[in-house]
């Protein structure tokens, strides 16, 4: 079998460029993409261009995709759920908790669950970088003591670091 070189990126540039050898192949290996995420030290002077900083937090979905979450600064609280029961009213189930550190990468997909992601500290910022493949343009965020379910379309807040305008009317969810 062939082996898997684990290159180390130096940068984030370097990382992705790694990212984009990866996903230019039909399969995803999500321990290689996890490892390689996490692999790479974070460098705020390399991503503070692109830090946007949100309260928002709610429990969401993946709408079919890989989800990974590396983390490159403070820590944030992962609370990972059930998905609802349709014909049950009541609230969500609660699976695990857990903090990620800084550096960590995080995987999750809807087989895994749900998740919602918060920074607990009110002091200390959090800062991830976010993967998603393939991309997509809407997912469910859940209400935790119901669990009722609202779609809700993706926007992006910047790209290449510059704000984009949006339409007040268009609810945004961070995921
Ligand atoms: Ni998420």
């Amino acid at each position: 079998m062939e082996q898997t070189k684990v290159v180390k990126p130096e940068t984030l540039n370097d990382l992705i460029k790694v990212l984009h050898q990866i996903f230019s192949s039909d399969t995803v290996n999500v321990e290689e993409v996890q490892n390689l995420m996490e692999s790479y030290e974070s460098k705020p002077q390399e991503w503070k261009a692109y830090a946007k900083f949100d309260k928002f937090s709610s429990i969401h979905d993946h709408t079919d995709s890989h989800c990974f979450m590396k983390m490159l600064q403070g820590q944030l609280k992962e609370t990972l759920f059930e998905w609802p029961d349709n014909k049950m009213n009541g609230g969500m189930t609660k699976k695990s908790e857990r903090i990620l550190h800084e550096n960590q990468c995080a995987y999750i997909n809807d087989s895994i669950g749900l998740h919602r992601v918060e920074n607990v500290s009110h002091t200390e910022p959090a800062v991830s970088l976010h993967l998603y493949s393939p991309p997509f343009d809407h997912c469910n965020t859940f209400d935790q003591s119901t669990g009722h379910r609202n779609t809700v379309k993706m926007t992006f807040w910047s790209k290449y670091g510059e704000k984009i305008q949006v339409e007040t009317t268009v609810s945004k969810e961070n995921n």
